[in-house]
This record gives structure tokens, sequence and C-alpha cells, in this order.
């Protein structure tokens, strides 16, 4: 379950000592395995939300609370431990490792763990089938077309099985054909893994192959 309880963030303008508010005591709270689809206005907050829940960012105010942990109150060691257990991240442009293959990319948070090598293979070998890259397994990631990279950023960030996935207009840089396989393999990981996905978006022709759909405007969830 993941709950957030009158999250307010705000950001200092320059040196000056005005803020803007962008999140105004925003309350939400998703069951563990729900898929969601985040909209709202450019500008609304939809970017700060996702890193306020990854603790990429502070909170203003309020509380995030993970499976009964309220991360907001985590050391910044402790948050890094948290973030490699229970969260992933994909993002419009991929931020792949590009000169490393599409086996090392969706290796790295294991090896992170310290875990060994020849467990980390079967488990990447899987879910190389999982995204259908099986021919392009040891490409360095920069030879990749746009859908076939963030198939991979799909698959590192699910490598770990973590509870909450998070990604932020994945599809925003993809034509069609591209944009509905990636959102099917994300969405059949995310459910083979009962992963909470929360997913940023602006293709409202996505938005009903998702259990929710939350609206952010002036601060708040609609
Ligand atoms: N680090 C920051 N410092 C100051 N203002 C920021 C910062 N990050 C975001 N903002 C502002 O917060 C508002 C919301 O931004 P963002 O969350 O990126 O919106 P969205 O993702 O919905 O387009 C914008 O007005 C943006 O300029
Ligand atoms: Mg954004």
């Amino acid at each position: 379950m993941l709950i957030l309880k009158d999250l307010s963030k705000s950001f200092l303008i320059d040196q000056s000592e005005s803020r803007i508010d962008v999140l105004n005591s925003l309350n939400l709270s998703i069951e563990t395995g729900t898929t969601v689809a985040l909209t709202g206005p450019s500008g609304s907050g939809k970017s700060t939300l996702l890193n306020l829940i990854s603790g990429i960012e502070d909170v203003s105010s309020g509380s995030i609370i993970i499976n009964d942990q309220m991360i907001n109150r985590l050391s910044q060691n402790e948050l890094c431990k948290f973030r490699n257990q229970n969260i992933g991240m994909i993002f419009q442009f991929f931020n792949l490792i590009n000169d490393l293959t599409v086996i090392e990319n969706i290796s790295l948070p294991l090896l992170m763990r310290g875990i060994n090598k020849k467990s980390i293979m079967k488990t990447v070998d899987n879910l190389i089938d999982s995204i259908g890259l099986r021919d392009r397994a040891s490409y360095t990631t920069n030879l990749l077309s746009g859908g076939e990279a963030q198939r991979v950023a799909i698959a590192r960030a699910l490598v770990t099985k973590p509870s909450i996935i998070l990604a932020d207009e994945p599809t925003g840089n993809l034509d069609k054909k591209n944009t509905t396989n990636i959102i099917d393999i994300l969405i059949q990981l995310c459910k083979e893994n009962k992963s909470t996905l929360i997913m940023v978006t602006h293709d409202n022709d996505l938005l009903s192959k998702f259990d929710k759909t939350y609206t952010i405007e002036s601060g708040k969830i609609l």
C-alpha cells in the first residue's frame, strides 16, 4: 500500500525568499499491485510527485508511507537502500548506460545488491525473452531503437521485482506502435510481479489499459 498524506511541495524561486507551491496537501492511497495512470497539465507537478515518492526530492510537509514505512523520515543511506529494494524507475529518455550491453544494463541493479552472477544471469535471461530482445542481448544500448531501448529500461526497472514502478512519460518519445507494445509489456510484467505501477502520460488512448486514472491539478488529485 502506498499512502500520500497531506503532501505538500514548494520550491524556492532562484535565490529569492518567495516559493512556488507545486503540491498542496495532496492525498492519495494506492493498493499494492494497482496500475495507475497519472495525468495533468504540463507543470502541474507530476514529475515532482514521482520524485517525492522515490525520495529523489524531499517533501516540504506531509508524509509518504510505503508498505507501512514512512520514507520521508529515512536518512540518505537508508533511503538509497530502500530505493534499491522497493522502487524501479523508468524515464522518457531511457537513462541507460550506453557503453554497456543490454544484458549488463539489466543486470546492474542486481550487481549492486551483490547477488552472484549465475543467479543474476538466470533472472536477466528470462526478462530478455519477456521484452523480446534475445537477438539484441549483447548489443551496446546506443545501437538500439527508441522502442528497444525503452524495453531494456523496463527490464532494468523490474529486475529486482520492486513493489513500486514509477514511470515518467515512458512513451513520450515513441511512435504509436512502439507505445502500445511498451505499455502492454510494462503492465503485463507489473501484474506478474504484483508491482504497483504509477505512470505519467499525456496519451488519453492509453488510459483504459490501467486500473485507475488520477489527475493532478492545482497541487491536488482531482
Ligand atoms: N527543482 C526545482 N526548482 C524550482 N522549481 C521546480 C523544480 N522542479 C520543478 N519545479 C517547478 O514545479 C512545477 C511542476 O513541475 P513538474 O513536476 O516537472 O511538472 P510536470 O511533470 O507535471 O510537467 C513547475 O512549475 C516547475 O517549474
Ligand atoms: Mg514532467
